[in-house]
């Protein structure tokens, strides 16, 4: 008998339920469900036995066996059939064992003119002790929802002798006081999905000092610029959708999209922006529904555009009506005070969402990002919002506002920039000592990270466990990419969080990692 992690090891090809649409009478009960019906019928055990009856009463009926392997000629008795021959010889017993044993995540039900075909993959199917609740009737999105590297990484950095490269924290010290005085009752109340009038206002206002023309009433007020992600995902993506984001790019947008079940193609970064004839290229070829950009200190290569690529990108983007979704959380964080205008305020006809958040300047804890949308766009946007969670939380919008527009949040930021530049000079010091022979990488002029490419390319990600065995955590390179595999050999690391006490120690400890590796692969 086999057990069934030994059946999920061996069941290396998807399989499928074929219903013939020749009986009518006996087929119908399953043609008239919904796909979604399918599933759920197949989620329970004990609703897959009523099935099992249902059709066992069908094959009985010789003239019109109702389910059988599509790789069997003749029709089957028995409705379940394997992807291999040697299975498929197995299969009564094996069909006893999953009944027992397995429950199944159907993948794919194509109700067709002939058939019925519900095929499940060999990653659809769980051992029934982790099938709980109603895990098979989720949708079926969720078997793209991918969990978050980094925040397992944070979940293992939590030891607090880890010196913790990985995240992407403001630093303690730097998280400023909240003052709860002056806060009205009222404030508890429920509020506008647009936010607080006067938040909306101060930070219209601030945009427009940027150079993106714009009113408060384009302004919505979300839980975190994670939350715009959300919502023009939503806004945008189906299944097969083609968008376009930069390589490598933000973690949680490509988890959020890939959740949508997004095509996400890929334009390399360069020193000063993306590579603009890739870019012209994917434009021209797959007409995205949106592009992805974190122009100013991105997230994870701390690059900055040029004047010149924000430019150009404008233009073809205005060329192509393409909708640009410009993401800017680390604006704020310049070490030369340089600041350029977002590219949004340089298009002239495509539409765009321009979003930010006070996470990474004042408090991640508060939750509260903001988006600008271009006219076209925000009524959805706004629906979208309110369907999500009906509004970002007042209290975090108030404390915001104590800030936003004020002297004392240009003088906490002068403070942040000059604390951060510090760490960052400590932290290339650092590298220098530690990493000149095996990597190489730009000094950031903003932002909370480092970015390096290894001389000698390896799989960063293989790199994470001997790491946190030396008690250092740090982000691989390669999920940041669409197709990871394709781009091995970079790895992240924040400068802002750790305890410079402890920096040197950390970037020696994983610099013997990646050598000891390296060593490996050579031998
Ligand atoms: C590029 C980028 N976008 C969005 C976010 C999410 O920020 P928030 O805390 O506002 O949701 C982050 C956070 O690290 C980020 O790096």
């Amino acid at each position: 008998m086999l057990e069934p992690h030994t059946f999920l090891c061996q069941f290396q090809q998807a399989f499928a339920l074929v219903g013939l649409r020749r009986n009518a009478v006996d087929q119908v009960h399953l043609l008239q469900l919904a796909q979604r019906h399918v599933q759920r019928l197949l989620a329970h055990a004990e609703q897959f036995q009523q099935l099992l009856h249902a059709q066992g009463r069908v094959a009985r009926d010789k003239k019109y066996d109702a389910l059988v392997h599509p790789a069997q000629a003749a029709a089957f008795e028995h409705f379940i059939g394997f992807g291999s021959e040697r299975l498929v010889a197995e299969e009564e017993r094996l069909h006893r064992l999953l009944l027992a044993a397995l429950v199944f995540k159907v993948k794919h039900v194509d109700v067709s003119i002939q058939a019925v075909v519900i095929s499940v993959n060999q990653f659809d199917v769980f051992p029934t002790g982790f099938a709980t609740g109603d895990l098979m009737a989720f949708s079926e999105r969720v078997t793209r929802l991918k969990s978050s590297l980094i925040r397992e990484i944070l979940a293992a950095a939590q030891r607090p002798q880890v010196m913790s490269f990985a995240g992407g924290l403001p630093a303690e010290a730097m998280l400023p006081a909240l003052q709860w005085e002056g806060m009205p009752l009222n404030i508890g109340q429920y509020g506008m999905s647009e936010g607080e009038p006067q938040l909306r206002e101060l930070l219209a206002a601030e945009a427009r000092a940027l150079g993106v023309p714009c009113q408060a009433s384009q302004v919505l007020v979300v839980s975190g610029s994670q939350q715009t992600l959300d919502l023009a995902a939503k806004l945008y993506i189906d299944k097969g959708t083609k968008i376009l984001l930069e390589g490598p790019t933000y973690l949680a947008a490509l988890q959020i999209f890939q959740l949508f079940g997004a095509d996400c193609l890929t334009v390399q970064l360069e020193a000063d922006g993306p590579d603009l004839a890739s870019l012209r290229t994917n434009l021209e070829r797959h007409r995205p529904a949106f592009i992805y950009l974190i122009p100013t200190f991105q997230n994870p290569s701390a690059v900055r555009y040029s004047e010149a690529k924000r430019e150009a990108v404008a233009a073809l983007l205005d060329e192509f009506g393409v909708t640009l979704i410009e993401d800017e959380p680390y604006r704020e964080l310049t070490f030369d005070g340089g600041s350029a205008k977002p590219i949004v305020g340089r298009l002239n006809k495509a539409s765009w969402i321009y979003t930010g958040t006070v996470s990474k300047t004042l408090l991640p804890g508060l939750r509260v990002g903001y988006l600008i949308a271009s006219p076209d766009l925000f009524p959805h946007l706004l629906k979208l919002k309110q369907s999500a969670d009906l509004h970002t939380n007042r209290v975090g919008q108030w404390q915001a506002m104590q800030w936003i527009g004020t002297q004392k949040y240009q003088q906490h930021l002068v403070q942040l920039r000059s604390f951060y530049r510090e760490r960052r000079d400590a932290f290339q010091a650092a590298l220098l000592r530690h990493f000149g022979e095996l990597a190489d990488w730009q000094v950031p002029q903003g932002g909370l990270f480092f970015w390096l490419t290894l001389k000698q390319p390896l799989d960063t990600r293989t790199l994470l466990a001997p790491a946190l065995d030396q008690d250092v955590a740090f982000m691989p390179g390669e999920p940041f990419f669409s197709e990871p595999d394709q781009h091995l050999g970079s790895l992240r690391l924040n400068f802002s969080h750790i305890d410079p006490s402890r920096l040197d120690e950390g970037l020696k400890r994983l610099a013997a990692v990646v050598c000891q590796a390296q060593h490996a692969q050579a031998a």
